[in-house]
């Protein structure tokens, strides 16, 4: 597959461990990865578009034909103008393939030629999401380990506090 080039569509609000972990393994099976933050997937996201943006470049360096950016609109209208054959999912539990089942059927209706391939990340991530996270963090948890250091620290300067030490700040 290593001439095809895949998107990793995402909100990545923030980037977890999971998501740094499904990266790294379709780095390795596709020619070109384009980690692609959807634009406005919330009304209000707890990190701006810039700061998801500069984490997933920071933390995505390592990855020779790794890009990060950012789409609007239909997914398959990006991954067209992208010049993309697939677009790449991860799959952590049973739970997420309802979701994840009518999204590829959907995209394929919209665009046939587009290919939705799924992954499953590290079974250690199995029960990890963006929003559980927040929430974590949110009541004071320490999030060590489920995100890279540098999203530790931006949701530390978030809360202006340390994780873990009972600091609130409201993750919406
Ligand atoms: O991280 P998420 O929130 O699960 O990602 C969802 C995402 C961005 C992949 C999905 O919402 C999406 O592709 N949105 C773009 C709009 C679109 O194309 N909708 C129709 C496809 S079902």
């Amino acid at each position: 597959m290593k001439q095809l080039k895949a998107i990793y569509p995402g909100s990545f609000d923030p980037m977890t461990n999971g998501h740094l972990d499904l990266i790294e393994r379709g780095s390795k099976i596709f020619g070109e990865l384009v980690v692609a933050i959807l634009r406005n997937a919330e009304k209000d996201p707890l990190f701006s578009l810039d700061e998801r943006m500069a984490m997933l470049k920071a933390t995505t360096t390592r990855f020779p034909n790794v890009q990060v950016s950012s789409f609007e609109g239909l997914l398959v209208d990006y991954v067209a103008k992208q010049g993309a054959q697939v677009v790449l999912r991860g799959i952590r539990a049973i739970s997420d393939y309802e979701y994840e089942l009518q999204m590829a059927l959907m995209n394929r209706k919209l665009d046939p030629k587009i290919e939705t391939v799924f992954m499953m990340p590290a079974d250690t991530y199995s029960y990890l999401s963006s929003r559980l996270v927040k929430e974590v963090f949110n009541l004071g948890g320490s999030v060590r380990g489920l995100v890279p250091e540098l999203v530790e620290e931006k949701l530390r300067q978030k809360a202006g506090g340390s994780v873990g030490d009972k600091t609130r700040f409201v993750a919406k």
